[in-house]
């Protein structure tokens, strides 16, 4: 009988081990990075917000939900995106603003370091290959990702270089 429940007893401390381990892990990953909420403003008009819309969606990090705006410059301007950094559509996660085709990688960067005083990354204009603006033939121009502040200044985040 002592040995059928010391059995017992030592299953169940590997069994609550191993739970204790699939916790541990669940909770470092979701630390790390947790699935975030992506608000997107677009203009009815506007076709290519729904493909960055798609490549944010891939990299599982975002839960997106997309919201069609009469007047997309007052939103920009109420949102604080400084008017020479516009683009087309404008995003919010985690209390960030997310202004045009800025990749993931970047926006999943800028959560993990959140830069002191910046508010905001943004991609102005529409450049060509950039997420959303792909190409049919692969290429792309080079494009700048700044991060600004919420007085309006702003440095390059990252630099994405042509691809031929
Ligand atoms: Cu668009
Ligand atoms: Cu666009």
């Amino acid at each position: 009988m002592t040995w059928v429940v010391e059995r017992l007893a030592s299953r169940r401390g590997v069994l609550r081990g191993a739970a204790l381990g699939a916790l541990v892990l669940a909770a470092s990953c979701a630390a790390a990075e947790p699935v975030q909420a992506l608000v997107v403003h677009r203009d009815p008009g506007c076709g290519c917000c729904h493909v960055w819309v798609a490549h944010m969606q891939q990299t599982a990090r975002f839960e997106a939900s997309v919201r069609d705006e009469a007047d997309m410059p007052a939103l920009k301007r109420r949102l604080g995106v400084p008017a020479d950094l516009a683009s087309c559509h404008t995003a919010e996660v985690a209390g960030f603003i997310i202004e045009g085709h800025v990749p993931a990688a970047d926006v999943q960067r800028l959560l993990r370091e959140r830069p002191r005083g910046v508010v905001g990354l943004a991609t102005p204009g529409m450049p060509l290959g950039s997420p959303g603006m792909e190409q049919a033939d692969g290429t792309s121009e080079a494009f700048d990702v700044f991060a600004f502040r919420a007085d309006g200044s702003r440095e390059v985040f990252t630099h994405h270089v042509a691809r031929a």
